[in-house]
């Protein structure tokens, strides 16, 4: 495994739309075990493949039910709202508060390509909302409605 570099704000790559993942092979195990040791050596709850500036449909999050790894992730359902403050590792030191689904069912495939549904409520749904954005070009900061700020 390996660290990879996060990509910050303002590069091109953070703003593109990411591929589908079509050869679930060793080159995306590595990705997927260098996203996670770079996640979590970050202190971040997601992390979506372009921000390691890979343009590939493949993302992960621990919101502390421990690693989940998602290829090629869709949302299929949304319920409710909630409005929470939210950060971004390419966007270090910021948050900001934005609108999301309370509760999401999400479509994916693991990283041997089988496929499986996931459920997320509160945070964990806020988490699978951002990495998927992540996947279509989208930050955050884009669906800011209330504070945000800086931290030091
Ligand atoms: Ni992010």
């Amino acid at each position: 495994m390996a660290l990879r570099n996060i990509v910050k704000e303002g590069d091109p790559t953070l703003r593109k739309i990411s591929r589908s993942v079509l050869n679930f092979d060793e080159k995306l195990w590595t990705l997927l075990d260098d996203m996670a040791e770079t996640m979590y050596n970050a202190d971040g709850c997601g992390l979506a493949a372009p921000q390691v500036g890979i343009l590939r449909r493949v993302c992960i999050i621990d919101v502390g039910e421990g690693l989940l790894e998602l290829v090629n992730p869709v949302v299929e359902a949304e319920e409710g709202v909630q409005e929470e403050t939210e950060g971004c590792l390419s966007c270090p030191g910021e948050y900001g508060t934005t609108r999301r689904p309370m509760k999401v069912t999400v479509r994916a495939q693991d990283r041997n390509g089988n496929a499986f549904t996931v459920e997320g409520e509160g945070l964990k749904a806020r988490a699978l909302c951002h990495e998927i954005d992540h996947l279509n070009g989208i930050l955050y900061k884009d669906k800011v409605i209330g504070p945000r700020g800086k931290v030091n």
